[in-house]
């Protein structure tokens, strides 16, 4: 029996992981017609994922420009998947998250009346402008979709606070955890792209690209990292930069030509998520990596006034540090210098989820299509 179409509508490289299980899950039910459309808000990035997981879009927008602004992004989403949705009108249109592409995906569906699944719904700080424009992005998304899929019970709990009914959200665990038992595996051997580190020194691994750290609070950062250096001869910092020009510009100024600083193009998230295996310390401010680093035990200083991801905060083993220069640098230090300080953090916790979490939401979605076949 023919249960209807789902199209699943992604931009981003974090998009893309959290959702490849999902995509994957979806795929072995043959009663389901699954269609993928990728904006591009992100090119390089992306595709680095989709050929990680195999995932060939039946639609590619291909809408990713050099500096492109959040105006630019949003049109271009609504006005190209609307277009999809006309020739392929799908029963239920499937996003991810808190992206640009997330919210205007979202907006084009509801213009066209048809019902969203909103994966990894109900994070929220109460900060519109922290993360920028992200908070927001996922609000409005939940105001839009059909299904929620709560990672954890404190996302449920903000979700019902808005007033959005029970029976329509899920607590499934992040899909995240999922990709991450999929792809970490013990004795993984890296490519030449990492050949110059020397794996018998402490591993910081630093990713950077909010919006709201542009500027003086990314240098503050990357000044920090320059102190940690100069005082601890024992560590490499590795630094896959995000092809973000805003980022790499000021990462390559600052940084570049230092001794045991590497800064290196995105790594494939194999390599990436075997490296956060082996790193003895993170330094992020990335959401995905507050999500993966508890699972593998790696403590991480998040570099962020606030974060929508506060569970593995209370366990212990996330700290939210700003980004003030002295600040990160003592933090980190006090890490690099205090075994007990260290080892406190560095447990392994699994706050996001089991790794099943795909499966619980395609059985969402296959009784959803099931229930809206008994109604018509
Ligand atoms: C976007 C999302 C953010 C998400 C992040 C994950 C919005 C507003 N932001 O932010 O929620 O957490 O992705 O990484 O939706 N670029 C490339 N190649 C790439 C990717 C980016 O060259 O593969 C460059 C381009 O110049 C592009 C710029 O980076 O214009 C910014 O990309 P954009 O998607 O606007 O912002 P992100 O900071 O990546
Ligand atoms: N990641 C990756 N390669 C890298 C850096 C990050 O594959 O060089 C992965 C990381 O494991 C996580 C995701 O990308 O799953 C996080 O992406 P990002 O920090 O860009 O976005 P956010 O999580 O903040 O939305």
């Amino acid at each position: 029996m023919h249960l209807g179409k789902v199209l699943v509508v992604f931009g981003t490289r974090p998009e893309a992981i959290k959702l490849a299980p999902v995509i994957k899950e979806l795929k072995k039910v043959e009663d389901i017609d699954t269609v993928v459309l990728v904006t591009a808000q992100h090119r390089e990035m992306l595709d680095q994922v989709l050929q990680l997981f195999k995932i060939e879009p039946d639609y590619d927008l291909d809408l990713m420009r050099d500096k492109q602004d959040l105006h630019s992004i949003t049109t271009g989403v609504l006005n190209g998947v609307r277009e999809v949705l006309e020739k392929e009108k799908p029963d239920l249109v499937v996003v991810h998250g808190d992206t640009t592409t997330t919210f205007a995906a979202s907006l084009a569906a509801f213009y066209e009346r048809i019902p969203v699944a909103h994966v990894e719904a109900g994070l929220r700080t109460y900060n519109k402008y922290s993360p920028f424009p992200e908070e927001v992005n996922r609000s409005l998304t939940a105001r839009l979709a059909e299904l929620h899929f709560a990672p954890t019970d404190i996302n449920r709990d903000n979700l019902l606070r808005e007033s959005i009914g029970d029976i329509r959200i899920w607590v499934t665990g992040n899909t995240v955890i999922d990709a991450l038992m999929q792809t970490v595996r013990p004795n993984f051997k890296f490519g030449s792209e990492l050949s110059s580190v020397n794996f018998n020194r402490r591993l910081l691994l630093v990713t950077t690209h909010r919006r709201e750290n542009w500027g003086s609070r990314m240098e503050q950062i990357y000044q920090a990292l320059l102190d940690l250096l100069d005082e601890f001869e024992d560590i490499e910092v590795i630094f896959p930069v995000h092809k973000n020009p805003v980022v790499r510009e000021v990462a390559e100024a600052m940084l570049g030509g230092r001794e045991r600083m590497h800064l290196i193009e995105p790594l494939d998230y194999e390599p990436f998520a075997n490296l956060m295996n082996m790193s003895y310390l993170i330094l992020t401010d990335s959401g995905g990596l507050q999500e993966e680093a508890p699972s593998l035990g790696k403590p991480v200083l998040v570099l962020r006034d606030t974060t929508e991801r506060p569970e593995a905060v209370k366990a212990g083993t996330v700290k939210l540090v700003g980004t003030n220069r002295d600040r990160v640098y003592r933090e980190a230090r006090n890490l690099l210098a205090n075994q007990l300080e260290y080892h406190k953090m560095a447990r392994s916790i699994n706050p996001y989820g089991d790794g099943k979490a795909s499966s619980r939401i395609v059985r969402v979605i296959v009784d959803f299509l099931y229930a809206r076949i008994g109604a018509q």
